[in-house]
């Protein structure tokens, strides 16, 4: 059968990357229940799942936001199975034209769950249709064109709105006063992800000890998906090198072949920090100066590198543009500089 643009299949698997292999999908947990930490949005989305459950209504729509690998996509989905209703999923870039929205949003089932990936990335024209859809669940639709064209408003299906982001910042107010429930995740404890790896572990049926499981759980920056892919690489050469169980020293010998080091930094990582120190004399300088020495996407140095890096409080975020602190220079055994301003 030969799809149409406007078929809904298609935005929807087009969003499926390379993120959702098998082996992530093998390792998501299902229920809340089984997702580890993140204490308080677990709290907030317990309670308002069970009140939307027992007054038999659609959930409130929600914003999940946080770095990327921290489990918005796995909320997302746990959200639909905790209410027992359909799962939907595309992403802001996915979303090209008008068409596109409308036909997923008339396509919704009722209470089901569409979730919106990369919502900081839907063109603004969508954002406003969307925010009458989430807030009468009603649609306009113009029909014709030219000086004929008629606007139809169309009703949906209740229906939970669930949208992630890694920059809830640049998310207009008027889209976000539409989210009733906003969760943020934050990094993972040791401990939290010592289970992530012990709990993936055991779906993967790879024998490990409770050492080898806190060697993986500290260089994983904080991050479930980097833990989880971790254990794959560590688990191929305990295979390969070792006895087959991953114990303290078969994770340590095999993070040093993967080049990860005692934080988790991995040579951008690495080479982010130096060039603050070394090139700029520890900053500040600034987020597109420091991607084009880089060579990076200044993008990528926001959402996916500079979070854990400030929170493990190895840089700074300043109005006059990013710092290496104290704790960085003693991390690569430099001297400090001798900088009236080294308040770190
Ligand atoms: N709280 C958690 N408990 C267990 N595993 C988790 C948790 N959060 C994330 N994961 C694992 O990390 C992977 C990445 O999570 P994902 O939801 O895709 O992150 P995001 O959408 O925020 O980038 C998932 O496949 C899942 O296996
Ligand atoms: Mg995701």
């Amino acid at each position: 059968m030969k799809r149409s643009d406007n078929d809904p299949e298609r935005l929807v698997s087009a969003t499926r990357g390379e993120e959702d292999s098998s082996f992530e999908l093998k390792l998501r947990p299902r229920r809340l229940a089984e997702f580890i930490g993140q204490n308080k949005a677990k709290e907030q989305l317990a309670i308002a799942l069970e009140a939307a459950r027992s007054r038999g209504e659609a959930l409130d729509h929600v914003l999940l936001f946080g770095p990327p690998g921290l489990g918005k996509t796995t909320l997302a989905s746990i959200i639909a199975n905790e209410l027992d209703v359909g799962f939907q999923q595309t992403s802001g870039p996915a979303l090209q034209i008008q068409g596109d929205l409308t036909a997923i949003l008339t396509n919704l089932r009722e209470r089901q769950v569409l979730f919106l990936d990369e919502i900081h990335r839907v063109q603004p024209v969508l954002e406003e249709k969307l925010y009458t859809a989430l807030e009468d669940y009603k649609l306009d639709i113009i029909i014709g064109q030219g000086p004929a064209a008629r606007t139809h408003v169309m009703d949906i299906r209740p229906f939970t709105f669930v949208a992630a982001t890694t920059r809830p910042g640049l998310l207009s107010s008027p889209l976000r006063s539409r989210f009733g429930i906003l969760l943020r995740l934050e990094f993972y404890t040791e401990d939290e992800l010592r289970y992530v790896v012990e709990r993936s572990a055991e779906v993967l049926q790879v024998p490990i000890d409770p050492d080898g499981a806190s060697e993986i759980a500290l260089r994983s920056r904080g991050t479930p998906r980097i833990a989880n892919r971790l254990l794959r690489r560590v688990r191929d050469y305990a295979q390969v090198r070792g006895s087959g169980t991953i114990d303290r020293s078969t994770a340590q010998a095999a993070l040093k072949m993967l080049e990860v080091d005692a934080h988790g930094f991995d040579e951008l990582d690495r080479r982010l920090l130096l060039t603050i120190i070394e090139k700029y004399d520890g900053g500040p300088v600034g987020l597109n100066t420091l991607a084009a020495t880089l060579a990076e996407e200044e993008d990528a140095l926001e959402e996916v590198y500079e979070p854990f890096l400030i929170q493990i409080g190895f840089l700074d975020r300043t109005p006059r543009g990013r710092v290496a602190t104290r704790l960085a220079y003693e991390h690569f055994n430099l001297p400090l500089p001798r900088r009236a301003n080294m308040l770190f």
